[in-house]
Parts: C-alpha cells; sequence; structure tokens
C-alpha cells in the first residue's frame, strides 16, 4: 500500500514521517514542495505517474492566516488550485485523496460542537480559501475524505505551543485570549488518525464511507487555558494574563466558538480520541 504525502516538510508531514516507522505495511512517499508542487498540475501527474500512490495525503496547505487577508491570491493557489490538482490526479490514477481542512470555516456563532452538517461561514480569507478547496474537491472527485481539525500543535513546525513556550523564554510576562473556544489537536494524533483510515479504506475499497469527516483531541478551552496547561507540563514559570479578543486584535477575525464534533469519524472507523491535555502531557 503506498501512500504519497504532500507538504511533507509542514508540521503534519513531519508528524506522518514520526510515525510511519510504526506502519512498516506502508510505504510513505514523502513529498516536500520542492519535488511536489500542488499548484503544478504537470508536476503533481508526474509524482503519481511515478509513484502509483493507493492514497494521497494532503498535507500541504497555505496555512498563515492573518497572512492570507494581503495575500488572498496565493492562498486561493494553494489552497483552491493545489487541492483541485491533488483531486484531478487522485481522479486519473484511481488514488484516494486525505485532505485537511479547519474549524476556520466556521463562524463561530455556535454554542454546541460543530457538526459535519453544519453550514460553514468563514470570516476570513484563510477559511474562505480551505472551504473552496473543500468544494474543488467535492466537484472533482468522490472518493476523498475531508477531515477537519482544530488548533494543530506538535514538537514540529510552526505552531501555538512553540510560540508559547519561545515567547515564555524571552518575556517575564504574556497575554492570551480567553474568549475563543475550541480544542487543540495533536499532530501526531491526527495523523496516525489519517493511517487508520487509510488502513481500513485499503482493505474495504468497496466501502462507502467517503466525505467530510471531524476530528480534534477530546474536550475544550481557551487559547488561555491552552497556554496555562503547555506551561504547567514544561514547568515554566510565568505571569499568563487573560485577555479578551477585543484587546488582541489580528488582520483575519477567528471563531469565538470551533468545538468540533467527532462522533461520525470515531463511530465509522472505531476510533478511541485522547482527550487534549493528556496528548499536550506526552508531547
Ligand atoms: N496548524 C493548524 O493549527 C491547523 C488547524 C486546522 C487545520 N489545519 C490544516 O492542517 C493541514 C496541515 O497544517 P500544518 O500545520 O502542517 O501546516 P504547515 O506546517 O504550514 O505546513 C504546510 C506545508 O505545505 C507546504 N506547501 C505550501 N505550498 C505548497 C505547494 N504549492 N506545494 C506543495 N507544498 C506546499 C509548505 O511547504 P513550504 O514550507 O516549503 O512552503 C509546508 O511544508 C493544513 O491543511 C491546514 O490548513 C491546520
Amino acid at each position: 500500500m503506498v501512500v504519497l504525502v504532500t507538504g511533507a516538510n509542514g508540521q503534519l508531514g513531519q508528524a506522518l514521517q514520526f510515525i510511519a516507522p510504526n506502519h512498516p505495511e506502508i510505504q510513505f512517499v514523502f513529498c516536500d514542495s520542492t519535488s511536489l508542487d500542488i499548484t503544478n498540475l504537470n508536476n503533481v501527474e508526474q509524482n503519481f505517474k511515478q509513484h502509483k500512490p493507493d492514497f494521497c495525503i494532503n498535507a500541504a496547505a497555505y496555512t498563515a492566516v492573518d497572512k492570507a487577508e494581503s495575500e488572498p491570491e496565493k492562498a486561493h493557489l494553494i489552497n483552491v488550485v493545489g487541492a483541485k490538482n491533488l483531486a484531478e490526479a487522485c481522479k486519473k490514477f484511481d488514488t484516494i485523496l486525505l485532505h485537511i481542512s479547519t474549524d476556520f470555516l466556521f463562524d463561530g456563532t455556535k454554542d454546541s460542537p460543530y457538526t459535519e452538517e453544519d453550514t460553514p461561514n468563514p470570516t476570513g480569507v484563510y477559511g474562505q480559501t480551505k472551504l473552496d478547496g473543500e468544494k474543488a474537491i467535492q466537484e472533482t472527485f468522490d472518493k476523498h475524505f475531508i477531515i477537519r481539525t482544530s488548533w494543530v500543535y506538535s514538537q514540529f513546525g510552526n505552531n501555538f505551543m512553540k510560540t508559547m513556550l519561545r515567547l515564555a523564554s524571552e518575556r517575564d510576562k504574556l497575554s492570551v485570549v480567553n474568549d475563543q473556544i475550541g480544542t487543540p489537536t495533536h499532530a501526531v494524533d491526527l495523523a496516525e488518525v489519517l493511517v487508520k483510515i487509510s488502513t481500513s479504506i485499503f482493505h474495504l475499497p468497496s466501502s462507502n464511507l467517503f466525505g467530510i469527516y471531524n476530528f480534534s483531541n477530546e474536550g475544550q478551552c481557551s487559547w488561555y487555558d491552552f497556554a496555562k496547561k503547555i506551561f504547567e507540563f514544561n514547568n515554566v514559570k510565568i505571569n499568563l494574563e487573560p485577555i479578551p479578543t477585543t484587546s488582541f486584535p489580528t488582520p483575519a477575525k477567528r471563531p469565538a466558538f470551533s468545538v468540533l464534533d467527532k462522533t461520525k469519524l470515531k463511530n465509522a472507523f472505531r476510533i478511541e480520541v485522547k482527550h487534549w491535555g493528556e496528548s499536550l502531557k506526552n508531547t
């Protein structure tokens, strides 16, 4: 079973590389943005022709949420055209596509976890391009899984946990917003879910489980709660102040509430999901 991973040097890509040795039954082909540029259809097809993957995990994306507000064309090119190119190649080479999407599709006006049936309403360019990328895939090729996730962190790449630890080494005091509620997702837990879906489907090729699924760790918290636990588990002493979003303006508006309901994924693939605090503690 061959699994081609795009964006292999990003956070999720590195998490997949980290767990690959635990899955010797899978032949992983890790492609970074130089060996496989998802915005170049010819380049994508050359890679598919060479490697003949059974699955393609798209870990490539434009993920700079605030910068996207001033670079909408670039965000569109990677998150929409890139996603469509992969769906086209998957269709041509009969490869199942696993694509990653985001909680930032939602406007955050709900106060109970978002299900796959809830209507997206992005509040920024990044969220809009991720939603348009989902639509481009849905219109192109049926054999896809779109996994919506949230607040991804790990020992790899750039993320909130690493930013907090770096800032704490430079300052005595930090202010973090406490009125945006979501769920942290450990990139390694997400990587394992992607492998679990691939191996399940490989042995059940005629199953009709394709579609959209939510995945994050269990539980919910604010960015302030998340930061507090990061410092606690890393024995960092710092003066941490909770602040409202209005005191920390950003170019892109973020959802005030973006907890994802994972019932569909847990039932379909019999997945047990760890609490975010447990995964963070073991990082
Ligand atoms: N991080 C989060 O908090 C979060 C939350 C929800 C959903 N997600 C989704 O989760 C997925 C993985 O995120 P991540 O945190 O791993 O992102 P990341 O660390 O920013 O990695 C993205 C990767 O995509 C690559 N890339 C960019 N343009 C490309 C292109 N044209 N062709 C091929 N590769 C390209 C980048 O390579 P270069 O560096 O070489 O450009 C980078 O390695 C994304 O779909 C993201 O939208 C993330």
